[in-house]
């Protein structure tokens, strides 16, 4: 066990108390409320009159209630209600992308991937389950997620049309075209092989695509217009591709006890980065870049409650875990 905080209590880096006029609540209350509110509807993962083998169910609630900084979730729910949306519909959306988000982490972690001993502050998955425990758990981490998006329409009145459309994105995006097809090619791009272009289509992908798909869906459900879902779009590319570069930073530089997670693991595997490719300094000048790309692009949406989106562009920008 490495001591380990999820951010969610503390100062936070790039907490802004400065928005003197906004009457709007701290961003650290709002993150801390949604993480609550995702929580529980993990906890209660499947319907009552389910039976399902103790083994997978615990090996899948260990990964999913370890923590984490619910980031998926929180754009999903800061989307819906950048456009006036109501938290309750978008819930089962949040809850499933977060189950996604965990299978790739389950996954990622494996031996046969990066092959890491830590992740949320606790042994990853197989270390404590053994590998093909943590395989099938990951396995039924993404199918549950299809599961729980239909939820938002059988408890929440989403409507099919929707569904449809959150449907079709997360398995675009979670799949071959999108998470699965970075994590492709991160697997097969080594040091001295890879090009710049080639690694923006790897972080693009591998974690970047579930970031756009949270906010395409939390939109969706909020009501948006074809210009706020580009707009979201846009925001989600930028911030995403900027989140993953900041993981890379945090990989060389930042400290076990708050990422959760053991540092020097892209070293260790050999693998290409944005500061292995342009150093430190310019893989921080880039997150800076992106993020101002990102707050543009909602500025250019016209949400009514925008600022909250702008808020958690800067908050990830300063992230140290
Ligand atoms: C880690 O994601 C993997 C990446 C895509 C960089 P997070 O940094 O969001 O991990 P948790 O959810 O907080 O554990
Ligand atoms: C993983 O990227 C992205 C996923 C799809 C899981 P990394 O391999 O850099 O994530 P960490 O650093 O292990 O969290
Ligand atoms: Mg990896
Ligand atoms: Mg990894
Ligand atoms: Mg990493």
């Amino acid at each position: 066990m490495i001591p380990y905080n999820n951010g969610l209590s503390g100062q936070e880096p790039g907490e802004s108390q400065s928005h003197e006029s906004s009457n709007r609540q701290p961003l650290k209350e709002y993150i801390a409320g949604v993480g609550d509110f995702v929580a529980g509807e993990l906890t209660m993962l499947f319907p009552k009159h389910w039976e399902v083998p103790s083994k997978l169910a615990e090996a899948m609630s260990y990964s999913l209630l370890a923590g984490g900084k619910r980031l998926r979730p929180l754009l999903v729910i800061a989307a819906c209600e950048a456009l006036g949306g109501r938290r309750e519909a978008a819930l089962p959306v949040a809850a499933a992308i977060e189950m996604v988000h965990t299978y790739s982490l389950i996954h990622d972690d494996l031996p046969a991937m990066d092959d890491d001993d830590y992740r949320r502050g606790r042994l990853t998955n197989h270390k404590v389950y053994g590998e093909a425990a943590a395989i099938l758990a990951g396995d039924a981490l993404l199918t549950h997620a299809f599961y729980s998006v239909v939820q938002s329409a059988r408890r929440h009145g989403v409507s099919a049309e929707n569904v449809l459309s959150i449907v079709e994105d997360l398995a675009e995006m979670a799949g071959p075209r999108g998470m699965v097809g970075g994590q492709a090619a991160d697997m097969e791009g080594e040091q001295g092989l890879t090009d710049l272009e080639s690694l923006r289509y790897i972080h693009l992908h591998k974690t970047g695509d579930l970031i756009v798909f949270s906010l395409l869906a939390g939109g969706r459900i909020g009501g948006a217009s074809e210009k706020q879902l580009e707009a979201l779009r846009r925001f989600g590319v930028s911030i995403g591709l900027a989140f993953q570069v900041q993981d890379d930073i945090l990989d060389l530089v930042g400290d076990e006890s708050k990422l959760g997670k053991k540092t020097g693991s892209d070293v260790r595997q050999q693998k290409v980065t944005y500061p292995y490719f342009i150093g430190l300094e310019a893989s921080r000048r880039e997150v800076e870049r992106l993020t101002e790309e990102a707050k543009s692009a909602v500025r250019e949406g016209g949400f009514e409650g925008g600022a909250r989106l702008i808020e958690i562009a800067d908050y990830l920008m300063s992230r140290d875990h």
